[in-house]
């Protein structure tokens, strides 16, 4: 029996020694020192021993069971020790390699523009307003006192929504003026930016959707002065503090008296060129003094509350800065494109 407790002794400390995992250990252990183990069924054989033997052997198994376990504890820390530098090897981080770049994309060229352009006129006291791209005729046109017959009412040059031409596609954001000043009342300052649309066929300046910005002041005193100072100051503040201006009489149904709004052109300082189409001078907006019949039919009486107002096209505004010669380039959102602002 002593053989057999030595025998067993050894096949389990060389077994424990050689054990990789935590899991092979614990068989090891049910095999030697479980309850079918083959140390307790050596135990088992103890009746039959005589009285003096029985308190060696008892000893020795004890020892045996004593070793076995300790062998098992050392053998434990040896593999969790083992797995723990094999897992810290195999999750390293090497903090020199270059890290994974992720593609950011960023505000596109027209929408700095206008992000710009709105600054400003807040800086002046400007509020900003929203308003619908499906419009009543009655708005885009009608109390924009536009007449029956006015060309742009036509169904070839305006997206008609209804057969009876009464609701529309915007074709201006100028129907913001009268709803700013039905909602808001006077005074007011506000300027409105958004989408319109035309029958235009598609080229290098045209597109049958592009984007305005309105302006409205509507105060007592407000003069013709006002609309000039207010939009020298805008454009250089956009084009720089040099930036010559010249404003040219013009007509449009809403204001009394109109007028465009030209900048000297950047490219060749007003000598006349291929961007200025040898003018010397780049049309920008159209403005003037809110005609008395508009602020009538918004319930302001113009003698005592006259205004001004203005709208200009974003895209234009955007190319000119750019310097980008093609508004297509602003719609296509090829990103080899958009990447260069
Ligand atoms: N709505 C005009 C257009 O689309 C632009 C414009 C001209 C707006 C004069 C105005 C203005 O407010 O006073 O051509």
């Amino acid at each position: 029996m002593k053989e057999q407790l030595e025998a067993i002794r050894k096949g389990a400390l060389e077994a424990i020694g050689g054990a990789q995992d935590t899991a092979g250990l614990e068989s090891l252990r049910v095999k030697y020192l479980g309850k079918k183990g083959e140390l307790t069924a050596v135990l088992k054989q103890m009746g039959g021993l005589s009285a003096e033997l029985r308190p060696v052997i008892g000893q020795l198994a004890n020892e045996v069971r004593a070793s076995v376990e300790k062998a098992i504890e050392a053998q434990s820390a040896v593999v969790s020790e083992r797995a723990l530098r094999a897992r810290l090897e195999a999750e390293a981080v090497d903090v020199t390699i270059p890290g994974k770049k992720f593609p950011l994309g960023h505000k596109h060229p027209m929408y700095a523009v206008l992000d710009d352009m709105k600054e400003i006129f807040i800086g002046m006291g400007f509020e900003i307003f929203d308003g619908p791209e499906v419009e009543q005729a009655e708005y885009n046109f009608t109390k924009l006192n536009a007449p029956e017959d006015h060309p742009s009412r036509d169904w070839t040059d305006t997206f008609y929504l209804t057969e009876d031409s009464s609701i529309l596609l915007r074709s201006q954001t100028s129907p913001m003026q009268i709803r700013a000043m039905e909602t808001h009342g006077v005074p007011i300052r506000m300027i409105s930016a958004g989408r319109v649309y035309r029958k235009d066929e598609v080229d290098a300046t045209h597109s049958p959707m592009f984007h305005q910005i309105e302006g409205l002041v509507v105060d007592k005193g407000i003069t013709m002065a006002d609309l000039k100072g207010t939009l020298n100051t805008i454009i250089r503040e956009i084009y720089g503090p040099n930036t010559q201006t010249r404003f040219r009489p013009h007509h449009f149904p809403f204001t009394e008296p109109s007028c465009e709004m030209d900048i000297q052109c950047h490219k060749c300082g007003g000598k006349g060129c291929p961007t200025c189409k040898g003018e010397g001078w780049i049309e920008i907006l159209g403005a003037g003094m809110v005609h008395p019949k508009v602020l009538r039919n918004c319930g302001i009486d113009p003698e005592e509350y006259p205004g001004f107002a203005f709208g200009m096209g974003l895209e234009r505004l955007a190319l000119g800065q750019f310097k980008i010669s093609d508004m297509r380039l602003i719609f296509e959102n090829d990103v080899r494109f958009l990447e260069q602002f």
